[in-house]
């Protein structure tokens, strides 16, 4: 048998045409042109990017949670079905008892099992934009087509254009990020109402950012019966862990489950995250903390020129500068701050970033170099 094989990197090109071809061949293109979610380094930086708490443990709590962990078997599976932690969330949460619950790793994957629950060829996902990326790029991954309703200017809800789009193209899923990533408002309840009546098939409230707004869908679950509710604890101290719940119909959850991998929820991700709820307030109070960090900062961004701010309903701020926003993107980074740009040209985001509220002393150091950077353009 002839084991020799030629070096790596010393492949003959002709190879690489020809893995090309394998792979044209057999993954579809609805992939082969799709971007992947990127998620760029941050080493170094003040990192106000991606809504994360900027919290961490203090050195008591980090020994209790430790501990807690200490009597973990890690050579035993999980539990599949994450009882304890589902009771507990039912309590901390207040989810009605007649909810089905279901956990992801992360929401990030209830999305995506959501949307593989209902694709098929020619299958429509609606969902007002811009919103939350992930909705699109996992629908364009199952192979489903993306319907994307432009927001108005004020990013509200075009809502005689949602329902239009909505007879036209009969969408199995309609998601709305409530509020929504990354304009930072809230639709109007009535709206969402509406949609709800109106959509034929699922609707999803993703409330990632609950923490920071406390307006929630969770107590309609038993007026509409294609409403499925999705929180997260990333955004409130815990992203980390991956953990992100979902709650619908029990028979929406039945047949969800059937795409749930067993195990996707790890024992330490359990464990810590029992150790969190039985500690919530904690959580809770640093997510108070974050919003009033929220109304100081922007009312400080209001005053700087040059700078449109929206208003916020999570734990970031939208802005539109005057001028290039990849400019100042960069510029901050040269600062040593990395925020999000959204740039799109010609869309609702031309020349918007996207800032993660910190604490003062982090919110502090980026406006001072947002400041020098504006001042610089
Ligand atoms: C609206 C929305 N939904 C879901 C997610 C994903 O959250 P998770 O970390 O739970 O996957 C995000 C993350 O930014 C988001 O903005």
């Amino acid at each position: 048998m002839n084991t020799s094989r030629p070096a790596v990197g010393k492949y003959p090109v002709e190879n690489d045409t020809v893995l090309e071809q394998t792979i044209a061949r057999w993954v579809p293109e609805s992939i082969r042109t799709l971007k992947a979610y990127h998620v760029p380094p941050a080493d170094g930086l003040l990192k106000l990017d991606a809504m994360e708490s900027p919290y961490e443990l203090t050195d008591d709590m980090q020994q209790k949670w430790l501990n807690e962990l200490g009597k973990v078997s890690v050579n035993r599976y999980p539990d599949p079905s994450c009882r304890v932690l589902k009771e507990s969330m039912k309590k901390v949460f207040s989810i009605p008892e007649s909810a089905g619950v279901m956990l992801g790793n992360g929401s990030d994957e209830l999305i995506q099992i959501i949307v593989m629950l209902v694709a098929a060829p020619g299958r429509k996902i609606l969902a007002p934009v811009p919103t939350f990326s992930m909705y699109e790029i996992i629908s364009a991954a199952m192979g489903c087509d993306f319907i994307g309703v432009p927001l108005k200017p004020d990013f509200s809800l075009d809502t005689e254009k949602m329902l239009s789009e909505i007879r036209a193209h009969q969408p199995a899923c309609v998601f709305l990020s409530y509020p929504n990533n990354p304009t930072g408002n809230c639709f109007d309840e009535a709206m969402i109402d509406e949609v709800i009546k109106s959509a034929p098939g699922l609707v999803v409230l993703d409330e990632a950012y609950f923490a920071f707004c406390q307006r929630s869908f969770m107590d309609k679950l038993d007026f509409y019966p294609n409403l499925v509710i999705l929180r997260t604890m990333s955004k409130s101290g815990l992203a980390g862990l991956r953990l992100g719940m979902l709650m619908a119909r029990p028979m929406w959850v039945e047949q969800l489950e059937k795409l749930r991998l067993p195990y996707n929820i790890n024992i330490l991700t359990q464990t810590s995250a029992l150790f969190y709820l039985d500690n919530y307030r904690l959580l809770q109070s640093q997510s108070e903390q974050i919003l009033q960090e929220r109304v100081w900062l922007e009312s400080k961004l209001r005053e700087l020129t040059g700078l449109l701010v929206f208003k916020s309903n999570a734990n970031f701020i939208l802005v539109k500068v005057n001028d290039s926003s990849q400019f100042v993107f960069d510029q901050l980074m040269l600062e040593g701050v990395l925020i999000r740009n959204l740039h799109q040209s010609g869309t609702l985001l031309e020349n918007c970033l996207r800032i993660t509220v910190s604490t003062r002393e982090q919110n502090l150091v980026f406006l001072d170099a947002f400041r020098r950077v504006l001042a610089a353009v």
